[in-house]
């Protein structure tokens, strides 16, 4: 499941991120490639400091706090976030995540678009499944959600900047199908309880989703 999560930060939010980026020192973004990655990977990383830290900490709380994020991916634990960076003629070619990083089970990746789509050109994340090749570029604040386990690729940026926070979530449940089941139960929920509140049917589908949880998250 690919899932847009559209405003996760503000425009003002979003605004003060990309204005505290810009103060910010940036490495070579092959330093955390795995061993493929690095021949096809040309980007930057915000490096290490304090104020990086402070912006990153603004994302996870929004992260945190986001409703369809916490219902879509179900997160156990995060990655450190990634501020990257792509300027004229970067890119990052077709390649897969590293299934384990920092101890964790990537079972979902994310970007978090930072710069105006008509600031740059080029620079869509391009994610492949067998039938198709999507190409993604979303507004200043949205973001995708999309499986770790594919193909993706980020198109040469050819004018302008392109700002963004990628980051990857071990999911409570593993699989993608389980996942998608809980995420729609959790719709249902919903509007079972915004028609009337609860009822016969509420009790139902809360229990039903209490119990797929119990069967298959792994805490
Ligand atoms: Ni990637």
């Amino acid at each position: 499941m690919l899932m847009v999560i559209g405003s996760l930060l503000s425009s003002v939010e979003t605004a003060v991120l990309a204005e505290g980026a810009g103060d910010l020192a940036f490495d070579d973004g092959r330093a955390t490639a795995g061993r493929f990655a690095t021949t096809v990977k040309a980007n930057s990383q915000a490096a290490t400091s304090p104020e990086r830290d402070a912006l990153l900490a603004k994302v996870e709380t929004a992260l945190a706090t986001n409703p369809l994020f916490r219902s879509a991916a179900r997160p156990k634990a995060l990655t450190r976030l990634i501020l990257s960076r792509y300027r004229q003629e970067q890119t990052y070619g077709l390649h897969v995540d590293d299934a384990l990083m920092q101890g964790l089970r990537t079972d979902l990746s994310f970007t978090l678009f930072l710069s105006p789509p008509e600031s740059y050109d080029g620079g869509a994340l391009v994610i492949e499944d067998s039938f198709e090749a999507r190409a993604i570029k979303l507004g200043a604040g949205d973001m995708i959600l999309y499986p770790a386990t594919t193909l993706h690729r980020v198109e040469p940026v050819t004018r302008g900047e392109r700002l963004a926070v990628v980051g990857w979530v071990q999911s409570l449940i593993r699989d993608a199908a389980q996942r998608e089941i809980l995420f729609d139960l959790d719709q249902s929920v919903d509007a079972a309880f915004a028609r009337d509140g609860t009822s016969a049917e509420f009790d139902r589908l809360a229990k039903t989703r209490s119990n797929l949880l119990r069967m298959w998250a792994e805490p």
